[in-house]
């Protein structure tokens, strides 16, 4: 509100200017200070992120990974290789699947950017999920946590940025906002799961794991 508050103000008030002008000139200065505005809030509102607690559900991890190599397939026109590799003995688990949805997807399209970006020959990327045993997350030790791993043959993460990958803002687009992983962890935390990255050129993996034995621990 400290943000947007003003940022409604300043609107407001180039709103209130726009009808005293007459001239299609002035006016245009006056559309760029709405416009503006109204990007700088929509900014603010993806900063602060899903606002929403989830709607759990029991859900086969696989539903919502294969709505995304649909989309994916689409989208890419089959220019970048997308395969699977599942686990089909991972049990259903207790999830958000729209909000999974969305954290794996920011993750796919960061890698079909870099490979497109790259222009990487035989670009790949492979969706993979596993069970893994004896897992901790945030300090919690898990019997059983169910992996999700997407993995490319892109450039790799850029050094510079390795370090503060999942905060807010760090990016190395130019039109890029660098939400879009710092929105995944939030998402993922939600579940009380983590993100980690392994990268090197030539392999990029982003692995997501969420506990299945969550009411036990
Ligand atoms: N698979 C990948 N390969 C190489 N670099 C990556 C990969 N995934 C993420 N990155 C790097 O991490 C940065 C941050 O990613 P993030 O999704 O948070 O922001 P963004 O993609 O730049 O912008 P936005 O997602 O908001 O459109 C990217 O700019 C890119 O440099
Ligand atoms: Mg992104």
């Amino acid at each position: 509100h400290e943000i947007k508050n003003p940022l409604g103000g300043i609107r407001g008030a180039a709103q209130l200017l726009e009808k005293a002008l007459s001239s299609p000139d002035e006016k245009e200065f006056t559309q760029l200070i709405i416009e503006q505005s109204d990007r700088l809030r929509n900014l603010v509102d993806r900063l602060l992120g899903p606002n929403s607690l989830p709607r759990l559900e029991w859900c086969n991890l696989h539903r919502p990974l294969e709505k995304i190599r649909s989309l994916m397939k689409a989208d890419t026109s089959q220019a970048i290789a997308i395969s699977r590799d599942y686990d089909p003995s991972i049990p259903d688990i207790k999830v958000d699947p729209d909000m999974l949805q969305q954290a794996v997807l920011n993750i796919v399209r960061n890698a079909v950017q870099a490979l497109r970006d790259s222009k990487t020959p035989n670009p790949h990327i492979r969706l993979v999920t596993r069970i893994e045993r004896q897992l901790t997350i945030h300090g919690q030790r898990h019997s059983l946590a169910a992996q999700i791993k997407v993995i490319d043959n892109g450039p790799g993460i850029p050094a510079d940025i390795r370090d503060t990958l999942f905060y807010p803002l760090v990016t190395s687009k130019e039109t890029g906002s660098g939400l879009g992983l710092s929105i995944a962890q939030t998402l993922i935390n939600h579940h009380d799961g983590k993100i980690e990255v392994d990268s090197r050129p030539g392999h990029t993996e982003f692995i997501i794991s969420l506990p299945i034995d969550r009411k036990e621990s």
